[in-house]
């Protein structure tokens, strides 16, 4: 279904993630029919450009992040006469007027304002927009992550957009809650009576959440090394993930009640004190490896300088709720681990008494596994019979549902599905303020721990799962982490 016509003005339109990510998204989305011809995507940055050298721009991002199979050239030209350009000074005077001509040619049009740049220019760029007219009620922005380096930072800029913006007309975006499966996770737990009443401390074991990557730091040094993988990864699509599978049954789908079940959650989370931070937290950085068998350098040689940045992460966290009391959220995230994995592991008791002899191994615990990408699909490992007529032994079968080969689709891209929500005005998968104020609260809790007894990240080998002190982290527990590759 078409959404309505807009003028989308990306701010940072020359940057990595306008390429990667929001022309590939928004290339789908017209080729599919989904935005109205009337539509115009504009793109802002400081850089001096004709429309011809943006379009060449735009053109090769394109080539370069949309399979050429999918990019047909006269959908790519189609799309082309659709996007514009205009050079603007997110910081300062220059270009303004330029915009608002622009975008007046148009003034019923539903207007998002992309701001694809460093965080630091999101309260000038929205005081700019106000003092210029840009701010009506048909106007939305869309911040990017990070929204801050700590709750401190995080508050000034909530505080900056929100004296431009209503809150009903902010989206905070955080690409992993337009993951299929991750919304998925929702029709799981709330349209299936079989999970949700299995869904407590009961019965529930521990669970687990992975989010590894096979990629380096991939030219965004500069703003990894201030980040970190806690920043990057965890405070935000981490703490999303664990969000949505343990917070209760929202009182319907509207934006609000989706959110204020996750923010319970957030709050809920018991704080990691410098008491208790090395027994239950991992840092480490990759040393030289191997990725796919082929030899990667290590961050530090990647970098160019000395830092103790983690780009690996794992940790154990508790949530202090009647439904979770006990049981273990084990958290973990990296660079260069050996493959692109995201997955949900929740890990059920074992059955209290068994009828099968301990040699038939009776009691092997039930798994649900909701892996996220790649392939994107959900798996449930159950005891069966092993086959045949000798004696009587247990194995644990998969009932197993890949999404791709069952609904046999493409399957959008996140930023596909997050765009055209911005357009709709629907801001259930987008974060309030308070979500993420409350997710810093608790991150700085754990960063300030790290500084109060400060050590160098653990060294791993690219292409492995992460320090052996991550291993142990969780095997202290007696339990082990879920991998496909051991
Ligand atoms: C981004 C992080 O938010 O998510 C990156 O800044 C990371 O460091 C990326 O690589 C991972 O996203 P995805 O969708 O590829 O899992």
């Amino acid at each position: 279904i078409p959404v309505a016509s807009f003028d989308c003005v990306v701010f940072g339109a020359t940057g990595d993630l306008t390429a990667r990510k929001l022309l590939p998204a928004l290339f789908y989305r017209f080729r599919d029919g989904q935005i109205p011809e009337t539509s115009r995507i504009i793109g802002a940055s400081r850089s001096e450009l004709s429309l011809d050298a943006f379009h060449e721009h735009a053109r090769d991002a394109l080539k370069r992040f949309v399979p050429a199979t999918d990019l047909a050239e006269d959908a790519l030209e189609r799309f082309l006469d659709h996007v514009d350009y205009v050079a603007v000074d997110g910081a300062g005077d220059s270009g303004w007027t330029d915009l608002v001509a622009k975008l007046d040619e148009r003034p019923d049009q539903v207007r998002p304002y992309y701001l694809a740049t460093s965080p630091d220019l999101y309260g000038s760029i929205c005081r700019n927009l106000a003092a210029h007219g840009l701010v009506g009620e048909k106007s939305r922005v869309v911040l990017e992550k990070p929204i801050g380096k700590d709750l401190k930072s995080a508050r000034a800029i909530n505080d900056a957009v929100g004296e431009v913006f209503p809150e009903s007309q902010i989206f905070r975006i955080d690409h992993y809650l337009g993951k299929e499966t991750v919304q998925n996770l929702l029709s799981l737990r709330f349209a299936n009576t079989i999970f949700e009443r299995l869904w407590t401390s009961d019965v529930i074991d521990h669970v687990q959440i992975t989010v590894a990557e096979t990629v380096g730091v991939e030219g965004r040094a500069g703003y990894y090394d201030t980040s970190g993988a806690m920043r990057d990864m965890l405070q935000n699509h981490i703490l999303q993930l664990l969000c949505l599978t343990a917070m209760e049954s929202p009182l319907n789908l509207e934006a609000n009640s989706v959110r204020d079940e996750k923010l319970k959650v957030l709050r809920a989370l018991k704080p990691i004190t410098t008491h208790d931070i090395q027994s239950v937290t991992v840092r480490g950085q990759y040393v030289a490896g191997a990725v796919d068998g082929k030899p990667v350098e290590g961050y530090l040689a990647e970098l160019g300088h000395e830092s103790r940045t983690e780009t690996f992460v794992a940790m154990k966290v508790e949530i202090q709720s009647g439904r979770w009391a006990g049981v273990p959220f084990y958290l973990r995230t990296g660079k260069r681990l050996p493959q692109k994995l995201s997955e949900i592991v929740v890990q059920f008791r074992a059955s209290p008494f068994s009828i099968f002899p301990e040699e038939a191994f009776g009691r092997e615990p039930n798994r649900l596994v909701i892996r996220l990408q790649p392939q994107e699909g959900m798996k449930l490992e159950v005891m069966t019979k092993d086959p045949g007529p000798g004696g009587l032994r247990l194995r644990p079968t998969d009932l197993d549902i890949s999404f791709e080969e069952t609904f046999k689709q493409r399957y959008p891209d996140a930023y596909e599905r997050l765009l055209m929500d911005v357009v709709r005005g629907n801001a259930t998968l987008f974060m309030r303020r308070d979500e993420v104020e409350a997710a810093w609260a608790w991150a700085d809790g754990v960063l300030k721990a790290w500084a109060d007894r400060p050590e160098a990240p653990r060294p791993y080998p690219a292409g492995s799962w992460g320090p052996t002190a991550a291993i142990a982290l969780i095997e202290r527990d007696g339990r082990t982490w879920h991998e496909e590759l051991r």
